[in-house]
């Protein structure tokens, strides 16, 4: 998809489609206001007329104004000013290419208002990519159609391109994630990390299974052993600044389906488990726009990739595994493995010479039970760490809230035979249980966990994204990364 900027005027503009926003209490945006003008105050009538609201996402559609070059003017509700933020303008433009992108549209021009700060217009950039990008990529008639160009009403032209790389790379990760476990397993998805590096100026390095057996991650292994498909880890590297500088490292979960294993799980909760890989899918988008955007920072990315299956060799409920690290876990449910395969990930970074850790998973249902499917739960070891991460977060408009990490917490995984245990007592405070574990593989550095179980995937579509995955938190990483990149004030 092309982004460029509009240069003629509004009622100009060669375009299929223009959009303009609309606020809930003024009502029009000086874009709007220059388009009313141009087509007789007809969108003060349908404002009067209370056809038009300004509520937040709500689309209406003119169609064959004759003051206006483009077939059809497009509003979209952007609530009350006061609390015009990155997410909402996302959210606006997202809404409006969802609606519009229904018919094949060539160009559509996007003039939300014409005060917008830079950091919204990328949102908004990458929520019109986002939005007009459906998940039905197995269907003849498609329910949507991605535009071929769009055009932004006063964008500098590196905002821009930061919000089509942004856009781009949130689609690439909820592609990855939409594809089904059929298609998208360990090897597959190590080739097309390895493809994706080469394109865009990162280096990969792939483990296989005997690089995995010599590097004894036992833990990584054991949830492996059940499937027919060879487990992999992926790493791959974006050097940005000199050798001596700090690297960050980005974990993610990576199973590419979750049957649960011997505690298997009952069909309702399998059947979206192909999104078990997000948190991979995540990380392995952030590094596709790290590296296109060229960020000055050192980031590595590490994806541990397993199918955890019910096969004759698979792992069993009491068995105990040695980590990588050395320490022994009681496996009590094989439905948790998730954190397996971290604990041997976040092994593999911290003795790589990682500085500080992001690790991102869809690994609790009890998160999702916590916070909702809308909002990622962070755990930290590190405050500050967790707070630059929120601080980003909110700058681009993804919903994350910080979840406690008690010492009190640290006996519930406490095993009468290993080291720790892979369950906590109960199900209470799962997430909480689950990130326990994940902290004794960091080695004491900065380390934030992102549980992604909620926003991940969705069930239903929402006004400004398709149902599926969501590609919730690859702009928050690479905003992460930017702010990691700025001279220090
Ligand atoms: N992949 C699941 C978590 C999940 C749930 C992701 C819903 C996306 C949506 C994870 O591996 C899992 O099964 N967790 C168990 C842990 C339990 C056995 C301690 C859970 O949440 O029930
Ligand atoms: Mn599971
Ligand atoms: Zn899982």
């Amino acid at each position: 998809m092309e982004v460029r900027t509009l240069t003629s005027s509004l009622a100009g503009a060669q375009a299929d489609a223009v959009v303009v926003g609309v606020y809930a209490e003024e009502k029009l945006s000086a874009p709007a206001r220059e388009v009313d003008e141009a087509i007789g105050g007809l969108l003060t009538r349908l404002i009067e007329a209370k056809e038009i609201s300004g509520k937040g996402n709500e689309v209406f559609t003119l169609w064959g104004q004759s003051g206006v070059k483009a077939k059809q003017i497009v509003t979209v509700g952007m609530g009350p000013r006061a609390s015009r933020d990155a997410g909402a303008v996302h959210r606006a433009a997202g809404a409006a290419a969802r609606a519009i992108s229904s018919k094949a549209r060539g160009t559509v021009a996007f003039a939300l208002d014409d005060d917008l700060e830079a950091a919204a217009i990328d949102s908004g950039v990458a929520g019109a990519m986002v939005g007009c990008q459906g998940q039905d990529l197995f269907r003849a008639e498609r329910r949507q159609h991605p535009f071929q160009e769009i055009l932004w009403w006063k964008g500098e032209a590196t905002s821009l391109e930061r919000g089509r790389v942004l856009g781009e790379c949130v689609n690439f990760t909820r592609r990855l994630v939409n594809q089904p476990a059929q298609d998208i397993y360990p090897e597959s998805f190590a080739q097309v990390a390895s493809e994706m590096a080469g394109q865009c100026g990162l280096t990969a390095e792939v483990w296989d299974l005997a690089r995995l057996e010599a590097e004894r991650c036992g833990a990584l292994l054991a949830v492996a052993r059940g499937s027919a498909r060879e487990p992999r880890l992926v790493i791959v590297r974006h050097q940005g600044a000199s050798e001596v500088a700090p690297t960050l490292a980005l974990v993610g979960k990576g199973v590419t389906f979750d049957s649960g294993g011997l505690s298997i799980k009952p069909s309702d909760s399998m059947k979206t488990m192909k999104c078990d890989m997000a948190g991979a899918a995540t990380v392995l988008g952030a590094m596709r726009a790290i590296g296109l955007l060229k960020l000055p920072v050192n980031v590595v990315g590490l994806m541990g990739l397993v199918e955890n299956m019910t096969g004759p060799a698979a792992y069993k409920l009491g068995d105990v595994l040695t980590a990588r690290s050395g320490k022994t876990i009681e496996v009590l449910n094989t439905d948790a493995e998730g954190r397996l395969v971290l604990a041997d990930v976040l092994d593999v970074a911290q003795s790589g010479g990682a500085d500080r850790i992001i690790d991102l998973a869809t690994l609790t249902g009890a998160c999702v039970v916590a916070l909702g499917t809308e909002v990622a739960g962070l755990m930290t070891n590190d405050q500050t760490w967790c707070d630059q991460l929120s601080t980003a977060a909110a700058a681009c408009g993804e919903s994350v809230w910080q979840l406690p990490m008690f010492a009190e917490y640290d006996e519930l995984i406490q095993s009468e035979v290993a080291d720790i245990k892979n369950i906590g007592q109960g199900r209470w405070g799962g997430a909480i249980t689950a990130a326990k574990l994940l902290e004794q593989f960091v080695g004491g550095l900065p380390w934030t966990h992102i549980d992604i179980a909620g926003p991940a995937f969705r069930d239903s579509a929402k006004p400004w994204c398709d149902a599926g995955a969501s590609g919730a938190m690859v702009r928050t990483l690479v905003e992460v990364v930017r702010r990691l990149g700025e001279p220090a004030s």
